[in-house]
């Protein structure tokens, strides 16, 4: 396996945004989900310029439709997305001359929705829905009227668009593949499209018939089987089966509940310090999972689609933590020593929250902490 990354891959010049999509790192997990198992390692594709696993399904798209002319200078995309298709469509939009309208319900996130915006993009918002329920057949439908009422649009329809798992085929297939050597044993990936799952299954089930392949869905979601219920996590499972899914290079799919899906989130963070997003933790919890099943020796290797950035108004939330009742199975925000609040306490700052008063003033924070003089008339010149 290569310890480090290619030396064509990051860190190199770019003469445009395509060029940076791929080649993202893996990284070996050390303590979770480490103990007497499998090799655990995470594909973090949040390393793309876009933020996601999803910049490669948005150049795959746009570049089909580009070859076969359906696409070209001055058109807008319209797309239905959990927001990081929709990102990567806009993030290549700004560089050919596309614009884009991302349709979203009403629970996008905000560091989606601020990504999307600053790229120029428009969202068209779907009426109120309750949160947790599956609104993908209907975006899908209000793309397809927008894009037919609206001149000059097109939706490339990533559930349904070969060009999805195709570039996964081409691009994130091979390169676990490469940077392996081929010694991989077990392929994790979260599914939503099933345009991962398809496109890499292919390519290194082609190469070495006995990887397992394994996809991952939310408890709730039902691409393989179960019942159609609610669930919070983001970006992965369906209610109904998208039609690129290759059923036929998917040996295992796993579900995971929302609250397993959390708590591997924030475990990964304490243990690891990796900050994925919701449909990454389904992958860390399916990894654990499998690791004591695989066992030493072998190579696992989870992809993850975004980071935990997109994510901290609710799954690094406290108050989203709470209201979901997950709060309770995670380990307690910050320091439990309470010697660090007695000592914070004692020169008048608080631990871990704002307080509503605002403090003593800054001079006799100087004068408890014993700032030199300097500090002093530094704070002082800014009348502070
Ligand atoms: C955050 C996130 N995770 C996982 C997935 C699933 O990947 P795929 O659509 O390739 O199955 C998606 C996309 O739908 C996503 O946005």
């Amino acid at each position: 396996m290569r310890a480090t990354i290619p030396s064509s891959s990051r860190g190199g010049v770019f003469t445009s945004l395509e060029q940076m999509i791929g080649n993202t790192p893996c990284v070996k997990l050390h303590r979770f989900a480490t103990d007497h198992a499998a090799n655990v390692f995470l594909k973090l594709e949040h390393f793309n310029p876009g933020g996601s696993v999803k910049d490669r399904t948005a150049l795959g798209m746009i570049r089909r439709a580009e070859e076969e002319g359906a696409l070209g200078p001055g058109m807008r995309l319209v797309e239905s997305s959990s927001g990081n298709t929709a990102i990567g469509l806009a993030m290549l939009g700004a560089e050919r001359g596309y614009s884009v309208c991302a349709i979203c319900d009403r629970h996008l996130p905000a560091a989606k929705k601020a990504r999307l915006f600053a790229f120029g993009a428009d969202i068209l918002f779907l009426p109120q829905t309750p949160a947790g329920i599956d609104t993908v057949q209907l975006r899908i439908a209000v793309a397809t009227w927008l894009a037919d009422a609206v001149p000059n649009s097109i939706s490339l329809g990533q559930y349904s668009n070969s060009a999805n798992p195709q570039i996964h085929y081409e691009t994130t297939g091979p390169e676990i593949w490469e940077a392996f050597d081929g010694q991989i044993d077990v392929l994790v990936a979260a599914v939503g499209t099933c345009g991962t799952i398809s496109g890499v299954g292919r390519f290194l089930k082609e190469r070495k018939p006995s990887v397992q392949a394994v996809g991952v869905e939310p408890e709730g979601s039902i691409i393989f089987g179960g019942e159609n219920r609610p669930y919070v996590i983001q970006g992965g499972g369906l209610s109904f089966i998208p039609s690129i899914l290759d059923r036929s290079v998917v040996d295992r799919g796993l579900k995971v509940a929302d609250a397993e899906s959390v708590a591997a989130v924030h475990g990964l963070a304490r243990a690891e310090g990796l900050l994925v997003g919701g449909t990454g933790g389904l992958v860390v919890e399916a990894l654990a999972r499998l690791a004591p099943e695989f066992g030493p020796g072998r190579n696992l290797i989870g992809i993850i689609p975004d980071a935990g950035e997109r994510y901290l108004d609710t799954l690094y939330d406290e108050q989203w933590l709470n209201h979901h009742h997950f709060r309770e199975r995670l380990p307690p925000r910050g320091s439990v020593d309470g010697e660090l609040a007695e000592g914070a306490t004692a020169i008048g700052c608080s631990l871990n929250h704002i307080p509503d008063d605002p403090g003593p003033s800054i001079a006799e924070l100087c004068q408890r902490v014993g700032a030199s003089p300097s500090v002093v008339a530094n704070l002082a010149e800014n009348r502070l």
